[in-house]
């Protein structure tokens, strides 16, 4: 895909904020610090338009960012952070079923894995939700950078056997830090748009 485009749009936490233009929209979900927003600036070539942070729970509101004028790719509050309190908790997981149970012009929710770790319980229950809403055909593999080549077939059997993966369903795994990955994920991504 080629980015002519790409800018903010709205940080949304209540319906009446999302962008109302009906565009097509792609959603990244994850554990807080998976790497959600490092993968919007990689994808998009930008270099601080998604806020960062080596320190879990950073991005706390719906971050939708407007791509060649043509679709939004959403950055959603990321899960499982420990260090906030009940409230907020229940307040973030409200404000993304608000989002995702609802919202027609939704293409796809592609959930982000650490390529390192066995999806946890919350990422099962995640990725089980949002195939029961008819998403979920796509899971990347974050940080690929972190573990060697050679064993990158290891860990995609773990994420896939783990999750419950379909064989169809891609698993595509992305650095953002070495920059690999992207074009792969952006085929996935047109595909979406066309099916
Ligand atoms: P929340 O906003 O808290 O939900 O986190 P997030 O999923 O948006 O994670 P974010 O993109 O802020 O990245 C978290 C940390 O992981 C940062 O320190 C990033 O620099 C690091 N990181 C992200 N992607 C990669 C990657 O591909 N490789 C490596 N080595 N580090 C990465
Ligand atoms: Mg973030």
């Amino acid at each position: 895909m080629k980015i002519k485009t790409s800018d903010i749009v709205m940080s949304a936490v209540a319906p009446k904020q999302y962008p109302e233009e009906g565009l097509p929209e792609i959603a990244l979900a994850g554990r807080s610090n998976v790497g959600k927003s490092s993968l919007i600036n990689t994808i998009l070539n930008r270099k601080k338009l998604a806020r960062v942070s080596s320190s879990p729970g950073k991005t706390r509101t719906l971050n939708f960012y407007l791509i060649n004028k043509e679709f939004h790719l959403v950055d959603l509050p990321g899960y499982g952070y420990a260090r906030v309190s009940k409230g907020e908790k229940s307040s973030w997981g409200k404000m993304l079923e608000t989002y995702l149970s609802n919202r027609p012009n939704l293409y796809e929710v592609v959930l982000l894995i650490d390529i390192r770790h066995e999806p946890s319980e919350q990422d099962q229950q995640m990725y089980q939700w949002i195939r029961h809403y008819g998403y979920g055909t796509i899971v990347v593999a974050t940080k690929s950078d972190k573990i060697a080549r050679s064993q990158h077939q290891k860990h995609f059997k773990m994420i896939r056997d783990t999750l419950g993966m379909s064989p169809e369903d891609r698993l595509i795994p992305i650095s953002s830090l070495k920059k690999l990955g992207i074009e792969q994920l952006w085929g996935a991504l047109e595909d979406i748009f066309v099916e």
